[in-house]
């Protein structure tokens, strides 16, 4: 597991743009049509790309420097795929809190990407089940994500895999812990519920992305991060799994690294 510290909110987000940039224009077909160099753990070259993407707070500013790279620098997604890490439940995608809302707000209405290839699960599933499936198939049949990005809940979640989630899950469907439910209403208008039910790539999912960056910001993130870096590799704490992936980098300003060990935060590896 890498582990980079970065001074402050800005940073972080220019760096994890630029890891997320750096797989993108890896995959790009040059003016001749070739695709290169590989790393030798990256799929076959076939001229696309494929992201896993996060909501919450956190990556709002990454998405922003994928903005801004895109505007004055040229960055092409055009071969760009994505698929994002969950949806709410009986949230329409024109909702205003629904993952779908926020992904075209802070991302796709400013960027080049097809957005028939920029895929959320569809909360208005009638039968969730299929949905889980269904979703879960297309990512198989992209090929899999190159790189995803990931944010951690103060209990230990990533995407809507709360505590207790089976390390084998795929895609599935959730109840979301009160803990959660409490931290996201900060997103919804005063009175209005967060919903209480959730689609999410299953753990294995999540870990069958070829590269991994989970990005955390804050001292509330603290000891979900000692615990994902260091603790015991647990269901009770869903980031700890992380460990058992091969290429996973933690990217931490330097509050949401505070608890951990000097030597562990500063080194690579
Ligand atoms: P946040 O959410 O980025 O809003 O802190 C992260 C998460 O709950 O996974």
């Amino acid at each position: 597991m890498e582990i980079v510290v970065v001074p402050e909110y800005a940073a972080l987000s220019r760096e994890g743009a630029a890891r997320l940039a750096a797989v993108i224009r890896q995959a790009a077909p040059d003016a001749e049509g070739r695709v290169g160099p590989s790393d030798g753990r990256e799929r076959a070259a076939g001229g696309h790309c494929v992201l896993g993407l996060a909501t919450g707070g956190t990556p709002i500013g990454v998405y922003r420097e994928l903005v801004r790279l895109h505007r004055q620098e040229g960055l092409d997604l055009s071969h760009v795929t994505t698929f994002n890490l969950d949806e709410y439940c009986g949230l329409p995608p024109d909702h205003p809190q629904s993952y779908h809302t926020y992904m075209r707000r802070h991302l796709f209405n400013h960027v080049d990407l097809d957005p028939h290839r920029a895929r959320l699960p569809d909360g208005m599933a009638e039968d969730p089940a299929a949905e889980c499936a269904c979703y879960e198939a297309a990512i198989a049949q992209s090929g899999g994500m190159d790189i995803l990005l990931l944010g951690v809940g103060t209990n230990g979640h990533i995407g809507f895999n709360e505590p207790g989630t089976r390390f084998d899950s795929r895609t599935h469907c959730v109840e979301l812990a009160e803990k959660t439910r409490l931290a996201n209403a900060r997103f919804f208008p005063p009175g209005e519920a967060v919903p209480r039910r959730a689609i999410t790539m299953g753990i294995a999912t999540i870990l069958a992305a070829r590269q991994i960056l989970l990005l955390a910001t804050g001292a509330q993130k603290a000891e979900a991060i000692v615990r994902a870096a260091l603790g015991p590799i647990t269901p009770d704490c869903p980031a700890s799994v992380l460990q058992r992936h091969p290429r996973v980098t933690l990217l931490l300003d330097q509050e949401a690294a505070s608890q951990l060990p000097k030597r562990a935060a500063s080194l690579p590896g």
